[in-house]
């Protein structure tokens, strides 16, 4: 099976840096018009650069997820540049590692209003939109193994994609009579600034002797449960959940 997305708009948040540049890429190159957002404008040029270098569409637009305002904006510059949009790669994140009993209330908000209520924000836009052009889609959410299982010191992030999981099968159950599906994926460890510090101390390195596979992620190791989950491939798909982490989450390390 050809995967095609040529006349297809993706709009990838978090696309500055580390998984949201390369879904960008990724989706690019099977021909899909990317729409680049985040708060980091600079960096969403220099791929937008890229893209258009190596043959592909790409626009940026400068995204604040946990700003209503800013994520009506982006969608509305979107559809009336763009007509609409097909794919949603919701991926905006961040971490946040600290011990729990040292975490504020700001701490946290600035967690869940990234990566729970800032999903949301945008799913919720660009399904808006979605609804009003008539149009199909595809979203995808982008969780985490630990939205299952839990690993020390990041309690705000895994309730944080714990929810987002959750949410993944509400928006699904909502939104199948308008043709969109939603699903997620769930990365195990690839190495992003979201934790580049941590791999080469000992607890890092531990931490990839316990994955069944013995390695991180490589970036590309997610390009098949993207492709598939943006594309008609995944048409009967929705509600599901994708994990990619060599094994990690069914050990009981
Ligand atoms: N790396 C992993 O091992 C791993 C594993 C599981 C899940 N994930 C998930 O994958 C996603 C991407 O993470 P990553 O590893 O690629 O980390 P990253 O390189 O730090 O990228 C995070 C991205 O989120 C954007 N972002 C953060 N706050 C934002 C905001 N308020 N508004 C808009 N964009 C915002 C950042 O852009 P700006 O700073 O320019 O706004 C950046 O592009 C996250 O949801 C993360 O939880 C990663």
């Amino acid at each position: 099976m050809k995967v095609d997305l040529s006349n297809k708009t993706a709009l990838v948040t978090g696309a500055s840096s580390g998984l949201g540049r390369h879904f960008a890429q990724v989706l690019a190159g099977q021909g899909a018009r990317v729409a680049l957002a985040a708060r980091r404008v600079a960096a969403l040029d220099e791929l937008a650069g890229e893209i258009r270098t190596e043959g592909g569409e790409a626009f940026t637009v400068a995204l604040d997820v946990r700003d209503e305002e800013s994520v009506a904006t982006a969608i509305a510059t979107i559809e009336r540049d763009f007509h609409g949009i097909d794919i949603l790669v919701n991926n905006s994140g961040v971490s946040g590692i600290k011990p729990t009993l040292q975490v504020t209330g700001a701490e946290w908000d600035d967690v869940l209003d990234t990566n729970l209520k800032g999903a949301f924000l945008v799913a919720n836009e660009v399904g808006r939109a979605m609804v009003r052009a008539k149009r199909p889609g595809s979203i995808i959410n982008i969780a985490s193994i630990l939205g299952f299982r839990i690993t020390g010191q990041l309690a705000p992030y895994a309730a944080s994609k714990a929810g987002l999981l959750h949410l993944t099968k509400s928006l699904a159950l909502d939104w199948a009579r308008y043709g969109i599906r939603v699903n997620a994926i769930a990365p195990g460890y690839f190495r992003t600034d979201i934790n580049d510090d941590f791999w080469d101390t000992e607890p890092g390195k531990a931490m990839i002797n316990r994955i069944p596979q013995r390695r991180l992620g490589e970036l590309e190791n997610l390009d098949g449960p993207l492709l598939l989950l943006a594309s008609d491939a995944s048409a009967y798909m929705t509600g599901t959940t994708v994990t990619v982490d060599g094994g990690h989450l069914v050990s009981a390390l």
